[in-house]
């Protein structure tokens, strides 16, 4: 798959996506988010692959939806072709785990898309933002919706009615991201914990994924319901048991992925 407007690399078990539009800060126009999707769903589907990286450039991981694109949409350009709803949240979909590698300007529709990763782990260049009010308009990717319940009701709303960015110390802090790290050394970290990540079982971290997710969708009883099913599931798997039994025999486990 030859693609415009990013990179694509794999590395042993994980697949980089690089946003790759440099002259307009990685800004997120259709056919770049049309080409994340497709190549996050390809690392999908590939079983060689055990986790995503995905990042930007040491400027911008993204400045945003294209507001060049958006602005002589009218409501009913919009509202017809439901702008963003589809293909953004193709994301939102992928089953192996996505890590955010984010350095400079991760805003708007790119703070949104960083939101829809698993982690995310920051260069301290990093800076995140919902300015959308500055544009006359609100956060269209769920931005209102999981920066507030990532990092409660007075910071998002700070955020998204003043569109001031916050560093990657304020970030931290907050709770939107989880590890902070050297921007030079940004892709070469989030690989490693990629890795990390792809060296374990599978199916169980596809499980533990949609487990933790859960807690975002439902209520806690449901949630511990739902978690202790998935839990019980691990059961069925030989992973499960070599996990354990490398454990008690104090060698390092060998997943098989099944
Ligand atoms: N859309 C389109 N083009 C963008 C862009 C965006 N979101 N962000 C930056 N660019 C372009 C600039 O227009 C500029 O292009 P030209 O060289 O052709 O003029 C180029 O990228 C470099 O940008 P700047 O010269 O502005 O760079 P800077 O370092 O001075 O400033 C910045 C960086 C503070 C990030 C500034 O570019 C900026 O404020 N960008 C817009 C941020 C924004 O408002 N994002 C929200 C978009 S709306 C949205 O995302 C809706 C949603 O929820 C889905």
């Amino acid at each position: 798959m030859s693609y415009e407007m990013i990179l694509v690399e794999t590395h042993g078990a994980v697949g980089l996506v690089r946003l790759n539009r440099p002259k307009a800060l990685n800004a997120l126009c259709t056919p770049l988010i049309e080409e994340l999707g497709q190549a996050l769903r390809a690392f999908d589907a590939e079983p060689a692959i055990g986790c995503i990286v995905l990042t930007g450039s040491e400027k911008a991981f993204a400045a945003g939806a294209d507001i060049k694109e958006m602005k002589e949409k009218t409501f009913q350009d919009v509202q017809g072709e439901d702008f963003i709803t589809g293909n953004w949240e193709v994301v939102t979909t992928i089953r192996k785990p996505v890590i955010a590698a984010v350095a400079g300007f991760a805003l708007g529709g790119g703070c949104e898309v960083a939101m829809m990763c698993d982690m995310i782990v920051a260069g301290e260049n990093a800076k995140f933002g919902q300015p959308e009010i500055t544009l006359g308009t609100i956060p269209g990717a769920g931005g209102s919706q999981r920066l507030t319940r990532v990092v409660g009701k007075a910071k998002a709303m700070d955020l998204c009615l003043t569109g001031r960015m916050m560093d990657a110390a304020e970030a931290e802090r907050s709770g939107l991201v989880a590890r902070i790290v050297p921007t030079e050394d940004l892709i070469k970290i989030a690989l490693g914990i990629g890795a990390e990540i792809a060296a374990l079982s599978r199916p169980v971290v596809a499980i533990c994924k949609e487990a933790v997710n859960r807690a975002y969708e439902t209520t806690l009883a449901e949630g511990v319901i739902f978690e202790r099913r998935a839990f019980h599931s691990t059961f069925a798997l030989d992973d499960r048991k070599e996990g354990m039994e490398a454990f008690a025999a104090k060698r390092k486990a060998d997943f098989k992925h099944h």
